[in-house]
């Protein structure tokens, strides 16, 4: 049963006239063309039941994807259930197995359910193409089959000296009891591998997804059941978070808790468990990735096409909906003029509308909420005597959640949008004398409460070098003359720590044995 290290999945180009291209439009037709009963699964049957909502694209209103039912605490209950009655035949599942359930689900993603998976990611979250490519098909793909990888290489190891007449073995089981997954609206493969990788260790699942990405979440377990995976296994409900929370944190058999999402939220859910800690037959594992207010940091030898390109990569594309998107940048005064030259000429020519044109390069943000937060942000710099809107700044939320792309500069490097996470396509700049290079390192560092990823731009090696070291606690994801979005599993685990999260490293060894509750055996003979 050896699996051989993967491959990335290739990115399809969707050009003009190609296969890909057209299946896509035809799922984005079939996907459009009725409504969707959107059902919750619980021990793998589908229910439709509680209180009926309808779901819209964040960039049309006016259409109606579907509908799915927000559940009662009875689903939470019968879901537990069902996680705990699948689990002893689960977790006795030879690991290579549960690892081919996967491989299978890699594989008919990257094949049947390519189009399909992403006309609901694009129609539902509001990404283009690419984007959706990127998120619910490649990225996804990597994380089964890599981490199908890495946990033949956990069970492989056996770090153990057994001398003349003793056995010693480690035994690598899931959890004893089973795992909550939380997930966010913002990338659909994150969502799937949060209840995917415990699951892949041998543990059940409870999971309850964001409201907002509910219809690529019922194609997930769609794909998961097509790939064999038994039911009870992964248990997909939608009742609210604060009631699920209230059952699952007061269950003795809960035994970890797989988030992502905004920093305030897991902090609440950390707080309930502690709580309740003396409910639980184990110490439950809480792993949580959290937000971001990601840098680019530039020093006045870098050059002002590489900087401008990744401040306009890195905080615009996916809307800035990325944890990882940069939100601040911090630019040498004297390569500011060529940088903004080149940002200001690239954002001519981004396009917003609708992801059903392809053209487009900036879709709506997810909903009214998030759409109603960023106008905030923006509206706030607008009426501020130390900051300038140098591009976009407008927002119309008449047929979809639309914000342009928008740059702030400002001359207070502590303002609010500096330091907050907006999670919107809002950059903040601040430029700085060359000879404050120093203290802006300083500025980096202490401006934010998270530290999830950071980029550094220079060419001056020993400049590279202190700026690596100034920032060691700055960002879990840490890139050099590059945009700081776009890990690839496999090649950059993602996470970070500070108020970014428990950096346990999505879609890597280290996050898998988070899920693995070893035993020790020593047999005399
Ligand atoms: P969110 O915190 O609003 O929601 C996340 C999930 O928590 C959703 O399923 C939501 O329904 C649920 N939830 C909210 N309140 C709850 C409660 N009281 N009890 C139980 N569940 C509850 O986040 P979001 O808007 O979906 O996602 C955006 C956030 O996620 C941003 O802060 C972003 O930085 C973060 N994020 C982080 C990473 C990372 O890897 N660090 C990746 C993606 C997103
Ligand atoms: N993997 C995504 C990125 O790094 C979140 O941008």
């Amino acid at each position: 049963h050896h699996i051989a290290v993967p491959a990335n999945e290739p990115v399809m180009s969707y050009a003009p006239g190609s296969p890909e291209r057209k299946a896509l439009k035809e799922a984005l037709h079939e996907a459009k063309s009725k409504e969707i009963e959107l059902p919750a699964f619980i021990n793998g049957k589908r229910i439709l039941e509680g209180e009926k909502v309808s779901a819209h694209p964040p960039h049309e209103h006016k259409h109606t994807l579907g509908h799915f039912y927000r559940g009662t605490k009875e689903h939470v209950h019968q879901a537990i259930d069902a996680a705990l009655g699948a689990k002893e035949s689960w977790a006795a599942t030879p690991w290579h197995e549960r690892a081919a359930v996967f491989l299978r689900a890699a594989d008919l993603l990257a094949g049947p359910f390519r189009a399909k998976m992403n006309a609901a990611t694009m129609l539902a979250q509001s990404k283009n193409a690419f984007q959706a490519e990127i998120d619910a098909v490649a990225e996804l793909c990597d994380f089964f089959r890599f981490n199908a990888y890495f946990l033949q290489e956990i069970y492989r190891e056996q770090p153990l000296h057994s001398p003349r007449g003793i056995w010693n073995k480690l035994e690598y089981r899931p959890l004893e009891g089973f795992v909550l997954a939380i997930t966010p609206f913002n990338f659909t493969s994150i969502a799937a591998n949060l209840p995917a990788a415990p699951a892949l260790c041998g543990n059940t699942v409870v999971w309850k997804p964001a409201e907002t990405q509910i219809y690529s979440a019922v194609v997930i377990m769609e794909l998961f059941e097509a790939a064999g995976l038994p039911p009870g296994v992964i248990n997909l409900i939608y009742t609210d978070g604060p009631v699920v929370g209230d059952i699952v944190f007061k269950h003795r058999d809960f035994a970890g808790l797989h988030f992502t999402g905004s920093t305030g939220v897991f902090q609440q859910l950390w707080k309930e468990i502690g709580n309740n800690i003396t409910t639980y037959r184990s110490y439950p594992r809480v792993v949580g990735e959290t937000g971001g207010k990601d840098f680019i940091v530039a020093y006045k030898d870098a050059d002002p096409v590489q900087v401008a390109v990744a401040c306009l990569r890195g905080a615009f594309e996916f809307q800035g909906q990325k944890c990882s998107a940069a939100s601040r940048a911090y630019i040498s005064a004297s390569i500011w003029p060529a940088v903004k030259e080149r940002l200001l000429a690239d954002m001519k020519t981004l396009k917003m509308g609708s992801v059903e044109d392809f053209g487009n390069f900036i879709n709506a943000v997810i909903d009214e909420r998030s759409f109603d937060k960023i106008a905030k942000y923006i509206d706030g710099e607008k009426a501020n005597p130390k900051a300038e809107i140098i591009a976009g700044g407008g927002y119309d939320k008449s047929e979809g959640y639309f914000i342009e792309p928008t740059v702030i500069v400002s001359t207070d490097p502590k303002s609010t949008t500096m330091c907050e996470e907006i999670f919107g396509p809002v950059l903040t700049l601040y430029v700085y004398d060359d000879a404050d290079w120093e203290k802006t390192l300083e500025l980096v560092d202490n401006t934010s409460p998270y530290a999830l990823t950071g980029a550094v731009f220079a060419t001056d090696r020993n400049v590279i070098d202190q700026a690596t070291k100034a920032l060691a606690n700055a960002a879990g994801n840490f890139y050099v003359n590059d945009k700081p979005t776009g890990a690839v599993v496999g090649q950059q685990p993602f996470g970070g720590a500070r108020g970014s999260g428990t950096n346990d490293k999505a879609g890597s060894a280290l996050n898998l044995t988070r899920w693995i509750s070893p035993r020790l055996i020593k047999e005399n003979f």
